[in-house]
């Protein structure tokens, strides 16, 4: 059974993709999530960090079954929903995604995108509640009534991503997977719209997984945040603990990357600058995945994958060699 203080929680989550053109008898697959475990806790967000291509949209889609596990559980508010009909969990689980672009479609006006998610789960009475509610969630993200006409295109990146998390909360949910929801706008805005993020969690009593691949945008947002290597989670902990005394040497390294504007986090943290590219998960280096990029690593990293520990009260890693590196 599930523990009841979480709204939302995965055990040994694992997504395998095959790889397009592989023989058949080969069966080569991606491994893009292996045998990830975490909760979310009601009204929190989670923030899940990461190098591009290691699993955390993956991680995102198949939590709300967009994608459907190769393995492991998924449960929402004590409820086992990896195999159940998704859509009652549809409304109470949205998503918003990392390009406001390409997540709208160009032919619709703002009030037929938003008025569509109103209508797959009949939340309106009649067409004049239905029109009340696209204005009520357009006002909520900043918007006005005579966006509604509006097709996409006649948007700004900031605008359009408001529009994209309207038509989320227009069906009134509990939880949102914010995938990298600021990554493609302009630094300038980024800030505005994690702060509106931050502002609808207060009144509506969201909770968030909220995903990017720099830690310097979830730290403030977050309560805990998950970090996450090649389809493994290396080490989660609460946001303060996590940036101040991380120990797993992936999360030093990402420490170490965030630029001199933050000196503060970066002085507390032993440098560690990683070199390489990340190896690719259709064939991952046995062991801990993060053994050829690390430099504690040693023959017990290739040949067994290290156990996921808890170092501290609610602070987990997954490493050989936390001593050596701490
Ligand atoms: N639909 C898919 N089919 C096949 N491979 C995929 C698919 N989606 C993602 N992948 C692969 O899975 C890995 C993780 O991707 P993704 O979850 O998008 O990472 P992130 O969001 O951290 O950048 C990558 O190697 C990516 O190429
Ligand atoms: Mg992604």
């Amino acid at each position: 059974m599930m523990d009841n203080k979480y709204l939302v929680e995965v055990q040994n989550l694992q997504q395998y993709f095959p790889v397009a053109g592989s023989k058949l008898f080969e069966k080569k697959v991606v491994k893009a999530v292996d045998n990830v475990s975490f909760g979310i806790k009601k009204g929190e967000t989670l923030g899940l960090v990461g190098e591009s291509g290691c699993g955390k949209t993956t991680t995102g889609r198949t939590l709300l079954r967009l994608y459907e596990p190769t393995s492991g559980k998924i449960f929402f508010d004590g409820q086992d929903i990896t195999k159940v009909n998704m859509l009652p969990y549809r409304q109470k689980m949205q998503i918003v995604f990392q390009d406001p672009y390409a997540s709208l479609d160009p032919r619709m006006t703002v009030g037929d995108i938003i008025g569509e998610a109103i209508d797959i789960h009949h939340l309106a009475a009649s067409k004049k509640d239905r029109q009340d509610q696209i204005i009520s969630v357009l006002s909520t993200v900043g918007l006005n009534s005579e966006h509604a006409n509006r097709y996409p295109h006649e948007f700004s990146g900031g605008q359009r991503q408001r529009v994209g998390i309207a038509r989320a909360l227009a069906v009134n949910p509990q939880f949102i997977v914010c995938d990298e929801p600021v990554s493609a706008l302009d630094v300038s805005i980024q800030a505005q719209v994690v702060n509106m993020f931050e502002k609808l969690q207060e009144e509506m009593g969201l909770t968030y997984l909220f995903i990017a691949h720099d830690l310097s945008i979830v730290k403030h947002i977050s309560n805990r945040i998950g970090v996450m290597y090649l389809g493994k989670m290396v080490e989660l902990a609460d946001s303060y603990e996590l940036t101040f005394h991380s120990v797993h040497p992936y999360t030093k390294s990402l420490i170490s990357a965030i630029p001199i504007a933050d000196p503060e986090t970066s002085r507390k943290s032993k440098r560690i600058v990683l070199e390489g590219d990340v190896p690719s998960p259709v064939n991952p280096p046995s062991g801990c995945r993060f053994r050829t990029r690390c430099p504690y690593a040693d023959e017990l990293c290739a040949a067994q994958e290290p156990e996921w520990k808890e170092v501290s009260t609610g602070h987990y890693a997954a490493c050989h060699h936390l001593d050596k590196v701490n």
